[in-house]
């Protein structure tokens, strides 16, 4: 299949090539556009068939379920039996933006969406260009990251380029993301909520909103101090070492003397979560064998940072 790539402005959308695009959704096609966290690889979140095509072109497992992305708030009650309070408020606060909602289905989703559980996972997107999207295909739109499976999430359309290109129909590319993480994604079905992947959305932020947040269980022995599922995850060819305070960096580099290492330095937070995948991506382009980066405190936005670093690190 032959991949076509739309430049998009999103400040002056071609509101032609939207609509090529939302017609390859509508006729169970893929189309990768971009988000403010990450690139999503989208189909029709109610065609069953179109999303089983998500999981062929990222060679991902089908036991994990997908995010249904949406353009307006009032579309989540076609897709759930019910909007709680608290997902309400949540909503308001943080919708369009990087927060997704998990909630009981209704019966309208596809199993394929939710890997058969009786739960769905929604956001709405803060980027013009997935809005414009989703509104013109008329549909939710299921979407994981664009990365194959085993990558980096990809935060520009090159990178979607080089793990899906002849795999799907359309990118539009958009420029870089805004964020660099994928979206903060919390469990209401649960009694307190739970935080199952930290991201730019805080449990801090969440609190002031909701309430006291249930602890994110890893095991029966571990309490993390950042919420965060365990789940497998992408760590770059190049060995990720993480440099703890305190720690000196050039006598680190000296255990992996004869090794090609790469030191990642970043001046803040937000810079650090818009390149960490990009850097890695290069890294492992340049041949890289070790890849050097300081820790961050686990403590706010920190937490997603740190969560991404320690499983590319292959650490808990
Ligand atoms: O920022 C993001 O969330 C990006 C952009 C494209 O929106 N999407 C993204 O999707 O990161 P993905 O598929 O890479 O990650 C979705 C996460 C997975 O960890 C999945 O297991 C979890 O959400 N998830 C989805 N539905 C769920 C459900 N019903 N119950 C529990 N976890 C769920
Ligand atoms: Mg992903």
């Amino acid at each position: 299949m032959e991949t076509k790539v739309f430049k998009i402005d999103a400040n002056n959308i071609d509101s032609q090539k939207l609509k090529v695009a939302a017609e390859v959704i509508k006729n169970g096609g893929l189309v990768a556009f971009p988000t403010e966290t990450v690139y999503g690889l989208g189909a029709n979140g109610l065609n069953g068939e179109a999303v089983n095509r998500i999981f062929s072109a990222k060679g991902r497992p089908n036991d994990n379920p997908l995010i249904l992305h949406i353009a307006e708030k009032k579309q989540i009650y076609d897709l759930v039996k019910e909007v709680p309070l608290e997902a309400k408020k949540l909503m308001d606060k943080f919708w369009p933006g990087p927060l997704t909602i998990i909630l009981e289905k209704k019966e309208i989703v596809p199993r394929e969406v939710t890997a058969g559980l009786n739960t769905v996972a929604v956001r709405m997107p803060e980027n013009k260009i997935a809005l414009e999207l989703i509104r013109k295909s008329g549909v939710p739109i299921a979407a994981p990251s664009a990365n194959s499976s085993g990558k980096p999430s990809p935060t520009e359309a090159s990178h979607v380029i080089d793990d899906l290109n002849g795999k799907i129909d359309v990118i539009l590319d958009g420029g870089k993301v805004n964020i660099g993480l994928e979206s903060t994604v919390i469990d209401l079905t649960r009694n307190p909520p739970v935080i199952l992947r930290p991201g730019k959305v805080t449990r801090e932020q969440i609190e002031k909103v909701i309430g006291k947040l249930g602890e994110t269980k890893v095991s029966d022995k571990e309490k993390p101090k950042c919420p965060g599922m365990k789940y497998k995850h992408y760590s770059p060819e190049a060995k990720v070492v993480i440099v703890k305070d305190g720690e000196n960096e050039d006598e680190i580099s000296k255990k992996y003397s004869g090794k090609r290492i790469k030191k990642l330095k970043y001046k803040d937070e937000e810079e650090m979560a818009k390149n960490l995948f990009k850097d890695f991506r290069d890294a492992d382009k340049d041949g890289f064998e070790v890849i050097l980066v300081r820790e961050v405190k686990e403590e706010e936005f920190g937490c997603a940072i740190m969560n991404r670093l320690k499983k590319a690190a292959g650490v808990k």
